[in-house]
């Protein structure tokens, strides 16, 4: 059975999934503490997310991740849905800004999502070394939304 618990305490006890959706465990440590992380067990641990409150109206998907051995088997889907549910009524939208690399665009338009802005060099400017998602170098942020409202 899927169950999706708030974590409270102990957030670092996560930290082997969330590096695999944000690599930098110090960009990690900027919205861990502050933000609501959720973990989804079907028999043990498969998934985790963390979204943040960035304004009145406004929050963050600021990591999502799956173990790689359970990638495409819908958990990341799963958990989406529930946060939509789980913010629809406290928050209008909800944001999210990845690397610009088509499947991962993909995944999140799938889920209601759509583009919003880009910013300009955020991987070439804020890492320490070249990223890449199979093979695509990593340069732009881009950020989509999602209303949060009449569902
Ligand atoms: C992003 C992530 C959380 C998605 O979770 P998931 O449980 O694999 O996603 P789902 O099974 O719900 O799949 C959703 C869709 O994305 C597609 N998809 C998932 N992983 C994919 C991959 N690696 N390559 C191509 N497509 C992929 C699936 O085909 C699926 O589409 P479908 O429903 O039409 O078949 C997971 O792939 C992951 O942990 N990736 C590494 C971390 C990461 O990059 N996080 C995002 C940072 S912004």
């Amino acid at each position: 059975m899927i169950e999706i618990k708030l974590i409270e305490n102990n957030k670092k006890d996560f930290l082997d999934l969330l590096l695999l959706a944000d690599e930098s465990e110090s960009m990690i440590d900027r919205y861990l503490e502050r933000g609501e992380l959720f973990a989804l067990y079907d028999n043990g641990l498969k998934s985790v997310c963390v979204v943040t409150r960035e304004s009145d109206e406004l929050c963050e998907l600021k990591n999502i991740a799956a173990y790689e051995k359970w990638h495409g088997h819908g958990y990341g889907t799963k958990l989406l849905n529930y946060i939509f549910s789980y913010y629809r009524g406290k928050y209008r939208e909800i944001l999210v800004g990845t690397g610009d690399s088509p499947w991962i665009l993909s995944f999140y338009q799938k889920n209601g999502f759509s583009i919003s802005h880009r910013l300009k060099n955020f991987f070439t400017d804020n890492y320490d070394h070249p990223m890449f998602d199979n093979d695509v170098q990593l340069v732009d942020m881009v950020y989509l939304k999602r209303d949060l409202q009449g569902e």
